[in-house]
């Protein structure tokens, strides 16, 4: 079994997800961005401050490539890792991108209680939402499976995941 590779933009879920989907699969789960603060002792709000976007998105093609040598674990991204294509060619080697969408009005519900993501700590989150999904979605299109989180709870999300991925596997 290949590893599963949630992506998508920020409050999408796939942290929450990712942990039912792994519980449910009996897999282990591994949370990117958890695993880059872990490492460099600090919060991706501070590795932002402190050395900027660039630093981090080099942290985080490393961290792809070390997630990607794992084997039959559930992998959930930052929103960003689809801005660098080595980082999916990395992790669809031996995983199945699995790409998490919502409306920007149900991702600023989900996010608006916490200023841990940078990207959204401006005057106006949905513009700047707006402007991420616009230049991001034709690259979160290429997954192998798209699964929509509107109004849908992280069991079901899971379950249609692997709906999805048992029915990849059949063709
Ligand atoms: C980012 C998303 C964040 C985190 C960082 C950058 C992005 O992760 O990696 O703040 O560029 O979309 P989540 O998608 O888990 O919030």
């Amino acid at each position: 079994m290949k590893n599963i590779v949630l992506t998508g933009i920020m409050g999408t879920g796939k942290t929450t997800v990712g942990r039912v989907l792994s519980k449910k699969l009996g897999l282990k789960f591994i949370d990117m961005d958890s695993e880059i603060e872990k490492q460099e002792g600090l919060k991706i709000k501070e590795i932002f401050e402190e050395y900027g976007e660039e630093r981090f998105r080099d942290i985080e093609s490393e961290m792809a490539i070390k997630a990607a040598k794992n084997k039959k674990v559930v992998i959930s991204t930052g929103g960003g890792i689809v801005l660098r294509d080595e980082n999916i060619d990395t992790l669809s080697e031996n995983g199945i991108i699995v790409n998490l969408t919502a409306i920007p009005e149900t991702i600023i519900e989900r996010t608006i209680a916490n200023d841990d993501r940078p990207l959204l700590n401006v005057e106006n989150p949905l513009d700047k939402l707006n402007t991420l999904l616009e230049q991001r979605e034709p690259l979160y299109k290429k997954a192998d499976i798209i699964v929509d989180t509107n109004n849908r709870s992280p069991i079901m999300i899971a379950e249609e995941i692997i709906e999805n991925i048992g029915r990849i596997g059949s063709q």
